[in-house]
């Protein structure tokens, strides 16, 4: 069964989303090569533990720690232990938070240093797997529709996923009904999305092969050919007219006028003379020099941190109003 969480449930869940989503974004600044991922765990236990919530996964069946931190081949649910972070790795973080009984989940891939361009790529096109999953949703689609969304982007780039992995159903417990393959599925397609639904969306996807083994430790799960898998998740609310991100995104950026600012990095220089831009929630967006910086003749490099202005009926593209 499929449960509707009430206006109070949801008020509960965004609140839980929120530290979910905070502690995120404070490891981007707190994961250094050198550091060992349990150092990393005890960070994130104090975020969480000190802003009034539990570590969801911390006791959980049993796991060990407060994140799932899973390097390069590890696909998910890597024990943190004193394993040292290099330049270079690929590091998958899966952390839950529990705020007054109601659990958010979330994922997301740190890239530390440089890698390869394949190796990027994975990685971003797995967290835009997750945005395309997320995008269809809306009430009255079907659930598959989110599972062919997410499909597509790994069949677009022939990535592997994962076929006993998947995103679940959140709220009132960490894993609730229904599952959500990252693979278009028959069980799926007879399921109708209703507002009031807590979902958890969770790409995985590698660079090989779909098939995985689990580690002597009971918990961590890596590729068989131990190629590099990438991982993002969101929990999301189903809305009559869409759906809304329940682990914060957006919620840390000020809206005024249909518009959100949020500041950005700029990646590169896309040919016509428009920019793409890692904004500091993980989206990555096209975006175009506001006319008055053009008139002032601020030029804008890749590396850059800037001030960005996106409209929030297109998350997509924006314009780039501040060089820090
Ligand atoms: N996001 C993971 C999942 O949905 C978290 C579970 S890991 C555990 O499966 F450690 F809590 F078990
Ligand atoms: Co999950």
């Amino acid at each position: 069964m499929i449960s509707i969480k009430s206006e109070q449930e949801i008020e509960l869940m965004r609140k839980s989303g929120e530290i979910t989503y905070g502690m995120f974004m404070a490891l981007k600044d707190y994961i250094k090569p050198g550091m060992t991922t349990a150092q990393i765990d005890e960070y994130a236990y104090d975020y969480i533990t000190s802003r009034g919530a539990i570590p969801a996964f911390l006791g959980y069946e049993g796991y060990p720690a407060t994140l799932c931190i899973s390097i390069n081949d590890m696909v998910v649910h890597g024990i943190p232990d004193n394993t040292k972070i290099k330049k270079g790795d690929v590091v998958s973080v899966d952390a839950g938070s529990i705020y007054k009984g109601y659990y958010s989940d979330s994922a997301y891939t740190y890239i530390v240093g440089n890698v390869d361009k394949k190796t990027k790529d994975l990685v971003d096109n797995t967290r835009k797997a997750l945005y395309e999953g997320i995008k269809v949703v809306k009430a009255g689609i079907k659930l598959n529709e989110v599972c062919k969304a997410i499909e597509k982007v790994a069949r677009d780039n022939g990535y592997g996923v994962f076929d006993c992995l998947t995103g679940h159903g959140v709220g009132i417990h960490l894993h609730e009904d229904p599952y959500i393959p990252n693979l278009a599925n028959h069980e799926s397609e007879r399921i109708i999305l209703k507002e009031g639904m807590t979902l958890a969306i969770e790409p995985m996807f590698s660079l090989g092969t779909k098939d995985v083994y689990m580690l002597d430790d009971g918990w961590g799960i890596k590729t068989l050919d131990h190629k590099t898998a990438a991982h993002f998740e969101h929990t999301i609310l189903v809305t009559k007219e869409g759906y809304e991100i329940l682990t914060g995104e957006w919620k840390m950026a000020k809206e005024k006028d249909g518009y959100i600012e949020l500041e950005g990095k700029v990646l590169d220089v896309i040919p016509g003379g428009d920019f793409k831009v890692e904004l500091s929630n993980g989206h990555i967006v096209i975006a175009r020099v506001s006319g008055k910086m053009r008139l002032n003749m601020i030029r804008i490099y890749p590396g850059d941190t800037v001030l960005m202005e996106v409209p929030i009926c297109d998350l997509t593209h924006g314009r780039i109003i501040y060089r820090k």
